[in-house]
């Protein structure tokens, strides 16, 4: 096991290269069962989600050759329906697109019951009512979703979501692109990655309009075809390192490979609190010089400000002059976190989806872990700004998501690195 050492106070100046979007990989690459042939997926983050799915692909029966560190040819040709395997779809939240490409396939499916972060309650009802919706009948038997078309084929509807969720408007698409007739998804979400997924299924045949609008128009296609396709740019990735960039007064990042305008609402904010942006076409340019200014932030689905940098965001505003308050909008329990930031000297309070941050001068280095994959980070940004040593573990985590985060950080000058926890160090970890 290892963990991750800081010592902070560095400003960090020089470039970052931003990588494939995780989670736009995620439901691509589960969407290439759809296509029953070779397709060659491009800009793939090495993060350990991404790993975990090709592994998931595999054992569904797909041919994976890594053409590079970054790009795969995966052939779905002999892909046999219900074989992901129970520990490896407990993992992780996204093996649950196996159920929609599948089910779009072959009629047919099984996969156990997600894992993922632990935000609290994450049900998977709107996905198992698209699927209803479309003809499928749907059970929970022993941990696992199971759902088979009815009479062996989905037919296209209209599905009006309750309330909007990435992943469920991610698998109706899978779900219906293949179906008879035609589906609308009202209410849909409208992240990039819901973009970049109907573009990948468009390059393969599929006929999908309103994508980033929040109707969706999916007119079911008999067959789809392999293709090359590169992700987009990873904006959760960009506006991490944006924030890791605002801590230490000096620093000067070029942010390389980005689509300004994904991160539109973190860069108003971080404008808000004082840091100077430029944009550039596909980069852009974070310069911090002087305290940073409160913020009040809520998160919501895109084009809102996104949840998956709410901890960063707390990271920053925890050292701000004043008070900020900083609202979660999506999921019911994502301030776990914060207990971490008190280590370091940070006044947070929490009630219900609401924290209060009284912006303390500076942090202290303090031993802390990372709760979950953001979290994670967030400790990383906030021991990027306290003095002295801090240590971060639970790593793994961090690792989910982030691609060769100590190497990145080090090329703009920040002092982390990774070292092994010692034997007698993790029996210690037990009671702290
Ligand atoms: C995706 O999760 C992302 N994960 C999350 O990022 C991200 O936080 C989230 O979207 C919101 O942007 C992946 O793409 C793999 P949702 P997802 O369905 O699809 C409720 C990260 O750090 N809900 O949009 O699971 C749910 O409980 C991860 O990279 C239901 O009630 O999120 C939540 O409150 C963490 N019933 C809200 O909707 C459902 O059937 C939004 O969830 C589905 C969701």
């Amino acid at each position: 096991m290892d963990k991750f050492v800081v010592y902070g106070g560095n400003p960090l100046r020089g470039t970052i290269e931003v990588g494939g979007m995780k989670n736009s990989a995620l439901g691509i690459l589960f969407g290439t069962i759809l296509t029953n042939d070779i397709c060659i997926i491009e800009n793939l983050p090495p993060v350990s989600d991404i790993t975990n799915s090709l592994e998931i692909l595999r054992e569904c029966g797909a041919k994976i050759k890594m053409l590079s560190r970054t790009s795969a040819e995966i052939d779905t040709r002999c892909v046999q329906p219900c074989q992901a395997p129970y520990e490896m779809a407990t993992k992780m939240r996204a093996s649950y697109y196996v159920l929609g490409a599948e089910l779009g396939r072959f009629g047919k499916t099984k996969s156990a019951y997600p894992g993922g972060c632990d935000f609290g309650v994450r049900p998977i009802d709107r996905h198992i009512k698209g699927f209803e919706s479309l003809g499928a009948d749907v059970e929970i038997v022993d941990g696992c979703v199971c759902a088979e078309a009815k009479e062996g084929v989905l037919r296209g509807t209209s599905i009006f979501m309750d309330d909007i969720s990435v992943g469920a408007t991610i698998n109706i698409m899978l779900a219906a692109v293949r179906a008879r007739g035609t589906t609308i998804i009202d209410n849909a979400a409208r992240e990039p990655h819901v973009v970049d997924l109907a573009n990948f299924l468009n390059a393969c045949g599929a006929n999908i309009s309103g994508a980033g609008t929040d109707v969706i128009k999916i007119k079911g296609v008999s067959r789809l075809f392999g293709t090359t396709y590169a992700i987009i740019p990873d904006m959760i990735e960009a506006g991490t390192y944006m924030m890791a960039a605002a801590v230490n007064d000096g620093s000067r990042v070029e942010i390389k490979n980005v689509i300004p305008k994904h991160l539109e609402s973190i860069t108003a904010k971080l404008i808000e609190m004082g840091v100077e942006i430029k944009e550039d076409e596909d980069s852009l340019i974070v310069e911090k010089n002087g305290r940073l200014s409160k913020v009040n932030v809520k998160t919501l689905p895109y084009p809102g400000f996104p949840t998956d940098m709410q901890p960063q965001m707390c990271a920053l505003q925890v050292t701000a002059q004043g008070t900020s308050m900083l609202i979660e909008g999506v999921w019911e329990n994502r301030f776990r976190y914060t207990e971490e930031l008190r280590k370091m000297g940070a006044q947070i309070s929490v009630e219900g989806r609401a924290a209060t941050i009284v912006g303390v001068d500076h942090l202290n280095a303090a031993r802390v872990k990372a709760t979950d994959l953001r979290a994670g980070v967030a400790m990383i940004i906030a021991a990027l700004g306290a003095e002295g040593r801090s240590e971060i573990v639970d790593i793994y985590h961090i690792e989910r998501g982030y691609e060769d985060i100590v190497e990145k950080l080090r090329a703009v000058g920040a002092n982390i690195s990774r070292e092994m926890i010692k034997e007698d160090e993790a029996s210690a970890n037990k009671v702290i």
